[in-house]
């Protein structure tokens, strides 16, 4: 499903990461973890093709990242949810709408998108925020928001950069219940984070990175 094959990416002659190999498969719940710059954002740019390769291949769904037209990125992008570290909501417009248009991109009728973005906001405890604006959210609400645009669509890939990191432990825990839940449904799910709470004990697969390459892999 996700290949890397000895993958290096470098911004300023220095290595963001060097000669990452790994297979990650369709259906896993799989955590990247490793202390601030060591690459986790980086690997899944390379993965939504924000980033490309300057060495080995990245290849997601059968598609070479390295080799695909500018035009065939945002076809890509539709079967990927992305939850950015720093949210990425547009501030002009409410919760709601900044949901919806993950929706509307797909073609979807206004009365399927109502319910399922209220169906998202209510299982993440947000529907009475639907109509603030962005910046009228606590982070830890903007990061819910986030979440919930990045999971309405139902993608076959969803990636999270540290989405608890402004979540307090409770919160923090209703969103992993509910990523172990759309995992269960088919989707993979890869998580960046520091916080090895989310991952100690679970029996997922971990990869730690250190300076760019994969230091080791545990089942924790
Ligand atoms: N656009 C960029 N331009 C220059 N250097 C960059 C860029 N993006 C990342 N880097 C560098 O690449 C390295 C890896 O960054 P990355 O953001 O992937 O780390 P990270 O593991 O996600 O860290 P954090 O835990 O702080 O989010 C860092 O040294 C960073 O400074
Ligand atoms: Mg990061």
């Amino acid at each position: 499903m996700i290949q890397f094959s000895d993958v290096s990416k470098f911004y300023d002659n220095e290595a963001a990461l060097s000669d990452i190999t790994l297979t990650i498969e369709k259906g896993e719940h799989i955590y990247i973890t490793g202390p601030s710059g060591a690459g986790k954002t980086t690997l899944l740019k390379l993965i939504y093709a924000a980033e490309r390769p300057d060495k080995g291949t990245v290849s997601v769904a059968g598609q070479d990242t390295g080799k695909l037209k500018q035009g065939a990125v945002p076809f890509l992008r539709r079967t990927i949810g992305v939850v950015f570290q720093d949210f990425r909501l547009l501030p002009n417009v409410t919760v709601f709408d900044n949901i919806a248009l993950a929706l509307r991109i797909h073609g979807i009728d206004s009365k399927e998108i109502k319910e399922n973005v209220n169906d998202v906001l209510a299982s993440i405890g947000m529907k009475h925020k639907a109509h603030e604006f962005p910046r009228h959210l606590s982070g830890g609400e903007q990061q819910m928001a986030a979440i919930a645009r990045a999971i309405v669509s139902k993608p076959n890939v969803l990636l999270a950069d540290e989405p608890t990191g402004n979540l307090d432990p409770g919160t923090a825990d209703t969103i992993i219940k509910l990523f172990r839940e759309i995992n269960l449904r088919g989707t993979t799910l890869i998580i960046a984070t520091h916080h090895d709470a989310l991952f100690k004990n679970t029996g997922h697969r971990v990869i730690y990175l250190k300076e760019g390459k994969i230091e080791k892999e545990t089942k924790d």
